[in-house]
């Protein structure tokens, strides 16, 4: 499935991820080297689920991922990390993501991962987080992300203002 996920992130993710959307990362639909190789190594691991409807993928990728702090502050070997969630557009809220995730964690909880991470740039991301039980380690309003010049480094559109690191510990 790798060419049609990449396909799909191209017309969801790459355009309308909120850090993407605010530097204007890419148009819709076009390429993204660098992303695509992030993408393409985090499918390798083996982790990843989607939903599918015919050609359609509504798409999730999961990969474990190493932070130093993380692994001391918690005192875990592994952990599962949620690098990458996107729904396709035309199927937005009707809490495909909210259930990808939550199998997410079931996933990490069968094998056996102590503590499940996500990066959550934009609002949704951080209402399915709350929703299922994550905590917010780490908050950075981009407002307050500024460049050396004092201007933020990332014009995000609202309703989105904060990238927050949530994590659950799963016992
Ligand atoms: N306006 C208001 N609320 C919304 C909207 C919207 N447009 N879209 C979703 N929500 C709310 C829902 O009401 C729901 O909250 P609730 O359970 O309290 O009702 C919550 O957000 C989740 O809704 P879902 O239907 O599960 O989310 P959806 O399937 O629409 O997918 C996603 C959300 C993945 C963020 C989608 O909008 C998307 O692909 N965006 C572009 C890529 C992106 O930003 N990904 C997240 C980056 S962070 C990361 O990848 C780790």
């Amino acid at each position: 499935m790798g060419n049609a996920v990449l396909e799909h992130l191209r017309d969801s993710f790459f355009a309308d991820e909120p850090l993407n959307k605010a530097v204007g990362l890419c148009e819709r639909g076009q390429p993204h080297a660098a992303l695509e190789r992030l993408c393409t190594a985090t499918m390798t691991d083996g982790l990843s689920i989607a939903v599918v409807d015919g050609d359609t993928i509504f798409r999730i990728l999961y990969t474990v991922s190493h932070d130093l702090d993380l692994f001391n502050t918690y005192q875990v070997e592994r952990i599962l990390e949620c690098r990458i969630i996107s729904v396709s557009d035309k199927a937005r809220g009707r809490g495909f993501a909210k259930e990808l995730m939550k199998r997410s964690i079931e996933i990490a909880r069968e094998h056996q991962f102590k503590l499940f991470k996500v990066d959550a740039t934009g609002a949704f991301s951080q209402r399915i987080c709350s929703s299922l039980g994550l905590r917010v380690l780490h908050k950075v309003r981009y407002a307050e992300y500024c460049n050396e010049a004092g201007k933020p480094v990332f014009n995000v559109l609202p309703p989105h203002d904060s990238l927050c690191v949530m994590v659950l510990e799963i016992p």
